[in-house]
């Protein structure tokens, strides 16, 4: 892992890079948060190409003091995530999804990276949220900690949802980023319950599928106090 720009994309990478911000922006317009939408107008993401990592880490180091670093793994483990979380490190991989996964991909690429969790990065209140996960991983000596902390986190700032003035918003990066599951979502075709410790620890990601279930919190602080209930624990 390095600080180093990301690599130069293909001509076809960045078609794709095209493509979702297009089929996404009208979405989020629409069902995001407004922490979200706040965070995006900060980070000025260019729609037709994609960003360096230094014209990222301009837009958020200065404001939280996490940065944004190369990767070129897939799909990280947490026992390699969480360590460098802790340095407030965000990993970013230059793998981008094909053609064919335009609607929904299983794995993390760069635009869920990018699109999906950097404009909440430029936010303190968020980055502290994010801030809590590593240490909490870090002190864990059970696998069964390690298993929860990973569920907080997967239906928390991945597939999250959180109330606004009465109304469900999109709060997850995997939401956030992917077209097909946003409309199920969006179109009430998954059910959701409120984000407590016990309600999700019963259930596992969905890592290969779609979810099955999501879970709302009522601000980023409810989110916040209810992970410490757990996080304090350990
Ligand atoms: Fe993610």
């Amino acid at each position: 892992m390095d600080a180093t720009p990301l690599r130069v994309f293909t001509e076809e990478q960045q078609q794709i890079w095209r493509a979702l911000y297009k089929k996404l922006i009208v979405r989020v317009e629409k069902y995001a948060c407004q922490d979200y939408l706040t965070g995006f107008e900060l980070l000025e993401l260019p729609e037709d190409h994609i960003p360096t990592l230094e014209y990222l880490n301009e837009r958020i180091t200065p404001r939280t003091g996490w940065k944004c670093v190369h990767t070129s793994v897939r799909y990280t483990s947490a026992d390699d995530w969480y360590p460098e979380f802790a340095k407030k490190h965000f990993l970013i991989t230059d793998y981008i999804r094909s053609w064919e996964e335009i609607e929904w991909t299983h794995e993390p690429d760069m635009f869920h990276d990018i699109f999906g969790h950097l404009p909440f990065m430029t936010l303190k209140h968020y980055a502290e949220l994010e801030e809590m996960f590593a240490p909490a991983y870090l002190r864990a000596t059970t696998d069964e900690q390690k298993e929860n902390i990973k569920r907080l986190a997967w239906f928390s700032t991945e597939f999250g949802l959180i109330r606004e003035n009465g109304e469900r918003k999109l709060f997850g990066a995997g939401l956030i980023s992917g077209a097909e599951e946003l409309d199920n979502v969006v179109q009430n075709r998954v059910p959701v319950m409120p984000f407590t410790i016990e309600n999700v620890i019963q259930y596992d990601k969905a890592v290969y599928t779609h979810n099955k279930q999501l879970f709302e919190f009522e601000s980023i602080d409810a989110l916040k106090t209810e992970l410490a209930r757990y996080f304090d624990t350990i």
